[in-house]
């Protein structure tokens, strides 16, 4: 396993005057595409994305972003070969299993967002685990996103708040905005800031769609796997830079 310096610990520092976005959210793609060049089968290139997302992590923390979401496997990667998506659940899982110790010294908190059907039980077992084992942490949320779409998410939430419509605790009219928050899968977790896709894709794919309404977002070229800390700072001292107006607007005449 390779080490990698935790918060505090690399060679570089976080700039002067960065200001941290509370909530990042990832799209960790261009895998395939990276290990494709260098003619290597696809899943070498989900095993760089191993190290990158680490260092990511811990390059997160020491920026001092509050949440952290990360695209591991979405519910529309099981369209992918049966051999890739074999191994895109068995490397989650050995992730999950050889990470958390590390991940649990450096303070984060891991947490599970997606759908349970289909997923290997295994890889929810290994999710529950790191989810017991870091639950008192408070420096960092790293979000795995694992089995998750924005739409099954929201649909979701409309199945239990009609649930409760029927039950005769919820009245219809009484639905709002807020409502739908509160019936996602982590209400606690705040709006995303900032999402960052790599290598150069101009999409969302079905990513926090509710969550995403005013984020700002980022389209580096790197593809993942050569994604590190000092990339996600980049990212976030532009986002400092930029005007967030949340649909209002100001006058500057
Ligand atoms: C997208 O690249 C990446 C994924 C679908 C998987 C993300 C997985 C990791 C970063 C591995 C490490 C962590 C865990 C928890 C598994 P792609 O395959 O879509 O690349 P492409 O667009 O070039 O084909």
């Amino acid at each position: 396993m390779i080490e990698i310096p935790g918060p505090g610990e690399g060679a570089h520092r976080v700039p002067e005057g960065l200001r941290a976005p509370k909530h990042v959210a990832l799209i960790m793609d261009g895998n395939g595409r990276w290990a494709n060049a260098r003619h290597l089968p696809r899943t070498e290139g989900h095993r760089q994305g191993e190290i990158a997302l680490l260092d990511t992590v811990a390059g997160a923390l020491e920026a001092k972003v509050r949440y952290l979401s990360v695209y591991a496997f979405s519910t529309e990667n099981w369209r992918r070969s049966p051999a890739e998506v074999k191994f895109l659940m068995g490397y989650s899982r050995k992730v999950l299993r050889s990470r958390r110790d590390q991940l649990n010294e450096w303070g984060v908190r891991v947490r599970w967002s997606g759908r349970r059907p289909r997923l290997w039980k295994s890889v929810i077992s290994e999710l529950q685990e790191a989810e017991r084992l870091t639950a008192g942490n408070t420096k960092m949320d790293l979000i795995m996103c694992v089995n998750y779409g924005g739409r099954a998410e929201i649909a979701d939430a409309m199945a239990r708040v009609a649930a409760r419509v029927e039950r005769g605790e919820l009245k219809a009219r009484a639905i709002n905005e807020s409502t739908v928050s509160k019936h996602l899968y982590l209400p606690d977790v705040p709006d995303v800031d900032l999402l960052i896709r790599t290598s150069g894709e101009h999409r969302v794919s079905n990513f926090l769609l509710w969550q995403c309404a005013y984020a700002e977002m980022a389209f580096p070229k790197k593809p993942w796997p050569e994604f590190r800390r000092e990339d996600l700072w980049d990212e976030c001292l532009a986002f400092g830079r930029r005007e967030r107006r949340f649909g209002g607007a100001v006058d500057k005449a």
